[in-house]
């Protein structure tokens, strides 16, 4: 049976640790590159490892490394509206471009971007961060559109708080206590949480599912 390879970008921790794990258990072979093999803050870094890669057979993409510097409007530095550009919107489109001929040629492939709830909802402080994840979900539809046809579907998943690493250093415990109470569910999601629904995202079960940003949340944002 043909085995699926799938890259993870931020696959080191959090969310796209669990990614991996979720894929794997569904038989695929996951690469999952350090930041020193593929630098999402560097044009070069990206250009050399799609360059060494894209003949691999990689036919799922992932792409769900992100940064989330907070900054209210006025003190939003050019440098971290460029970094959080590059990182959460830029480098997956590099990357899209550069693995989804592979997928073509292939007839079959499957991309994620994980966005977040910011994307369709906003928080103080989150200019640059939500303006990348809206844009992930732009970027996500005008692909689905370009590679639906030739059986690449590519989706985005925008999850609620999750408790990772980026949430704890974003939130104090007070304000993650505070969070816990305004989530339908009660509680925030565990990183296998979204994890599970990416593994489904990127399978052969998903056959009609294209274009969408999908909200994981608990029922954060019915409210
Ligand atoms: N946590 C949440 O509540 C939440 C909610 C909605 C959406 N999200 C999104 O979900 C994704 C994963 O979030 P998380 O909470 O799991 O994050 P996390 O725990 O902070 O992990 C971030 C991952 O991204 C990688 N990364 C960051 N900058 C990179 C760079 N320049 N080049 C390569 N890799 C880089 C990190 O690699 P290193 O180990 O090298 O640092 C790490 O593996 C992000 O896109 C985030 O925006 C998270």
């Amino acid at each position: 049976m043909h085995k699926h390879k799938a890259l993870v970008t931020g696959g080191s921790r959090g969310i796209g640790a669990e990614i991996a794990i979720a894929l794997r258990c569904g038989g695929v072979e996951v690469i999952t590159p350090s930041r020193s093999e593929l630098d999402l803050l560097d044009p070069v870094s990206i250009d050399r490892y799609i360059e060494a890669h894209h003949d691999d057979g990689i036919d799922i993409l992932v792409n769900n490394a992100g940064i989330n510097p907070i900054a209210a409007l006025e003190a939003v530095s050019a440098e971290d509206w460029a970094r959080t550009l590059q990182v959460n919107l830029t480098a997956p489109f590099r990357l899209i471009q550069g693995f989804s001929p592979g997928m073509k040629s292939a007839g079959w492939g499957r991309v994620v971007n994980v966005s977040s709830i910011w994307a369709v909802a906003s928080k103080g402080g989150r200019a640059s961060y939500s303006s990348a994840k809206s844009g992930l979900i732009g970027l996500t539809r005008t692909t689905a559109l370009e590679l639906a046809p030739h059986g690449v579907l590519v989706n985005a998943v925008c999850p609620g708080y999750v408790e990772t690493e980026l949430t704890r250093a974003n939130n104090t415990p007070e304000q993650l206590a505070a969070i816990r109470g305004t989530i339908p569910v009660g509680r925030l999601a565990q990183p296998e949480e979204i994890a599970r629904f990416v593994a489904f995202l990127c399978s052969t079960d998903n056959t009609y599912l294209v274009g969408q940003a999908l909200v994981i949340d608990g029922g954060f944002t019915c409210q």
